[in-house]
């Protein structure tokens, strides 16, 4: 259970923050409301039925376990957190376990309510490609999402904007749903050039895709650092992502998409992130590999 402490205030006052939002399970210590009030920093309670009133897009929260889980602990994991998000409605849920688990997955999740992805593919239709994984691979161990070209598979396995656009094809042509990671170095945020590094990733990855796919915006600095775009951060780079959506589809297209944010998202941070217009759900790391979290960040 996270508690909101002093600190958490102090660092909020810091980033000249004059409101914290949190999720209706998270406790603030008595000090804590003391200090928000003298400094005129409002905490306001925000959960995912909020999204609902509100008509936003439906939330989508996906788990990417990354390189994480045999077989034994997908057992108990998946065990674990079927019966704590069963009732975790107007949420789409999905995880994405290692390929040596997607099987076992599959059976496991079978008339659940959460949904198999898988962490990567070849874009080849088969062939000689010693360790790759192709789209029926995927889609006949039971997978009816693939993460593709994410800021892990560019930066140690040359994944390109190119190699991007080709997976994609190859996953639209074969009925997978696919989610298209985008975002950018500390040093393209450092340098300014965040907008121009999102520009290239979507307009390229993107390139002659006329099928309507889920964007996730990670950006390199935040993922599995600790450090999490600030609200206000993640919404001005989605904002930015959905009118160049809205330039490759068309204005009425971009507003169906769902643009999930991942990097560092946590129970304690999951309903300031999601409280803004144009965050519509999440990528989880660390924080899927955990039934209890993964399950508090499902349920904000
Ligand atoms: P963390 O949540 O561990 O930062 O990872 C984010 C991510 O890369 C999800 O794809």
């Amino acid at each position: 259970m996270r508690i909101i402490k002093y600190v958490d205030i102090m660092s909020a006052k810091n980033e000249g923050r004059k409101k914290i939002i949190i999720s209706p399970g998270i406790m603030v210590s008595p000090y804590a409301r003391e200090t928000a009030r003298s400094f005129g920093i409002d905490i306001v309670e925000y959960s995912r039925n909020k999204r609902e009133e509100k008509n936003m897009r439906k939330l989508f929260i996906a788990g990417n376990w990354k390189m994480n889980k045999t077989n034994s602990d997908t057992v108990k994991l998946l065990s674990d957190l079927k019966p704590r998000v069963s009732d975790a409605g107007e949420v789409d849920i999905m995880v994405a376990p290692p390929y040596t688990s997607l099987t076992l997955a599959a059976e496991i999740l079978s008339g659940s309510n959460i949904m198999l992805g898988a962490q990567n593919m070849h874009h080849e239709e088969s062939g000689a490609y010693t360790g790759e994984i192709t789209a029926d691979m995927l889609t006949e161990a039971g997978c009816s999402w693939v993460i593709i070209g994410h800021s892990e598979r560019r930066k140690y396995f040359g994944c390109t904007d190119e190699l991007v656009n080709k997976k994609l094809k190859k996953a639209l042509q074969k009925g997978l749903n696919p989610i298209v990671c985008v975002g950018e170095q500390l040093e393209d945020r450092e340098g300014g050039n965040t907008f121009e590094v999102l520009r290239r990733q979507v307009t390229k990855g993107l390139e002659g895709i006329t099928d309507l796919v889920t964007i996730a915006y990670e950006p390199v600095w935040a993922i599995g650092t600790g450090k999490t775009a600030s609200p206000e951060q993640a919404d001005d780079a989605h904002k930015f992502i959905r009118e160049l959506l809205a330039d490759i589809y068309s204005p009425e297209d971009a507003e169906k998409i769902r643009i999930l944010y991942g990097g560092s998202v946590k129970p304690g941070n999951v309903a300031e992130l999601m409280a803004k217009e144009n965050v519509d759900g999440g990528l989880i790391g660390g924080a899927s590999l955990v039934a209890e979290t993964f399950s508090q960040v499902v349920k904000f």
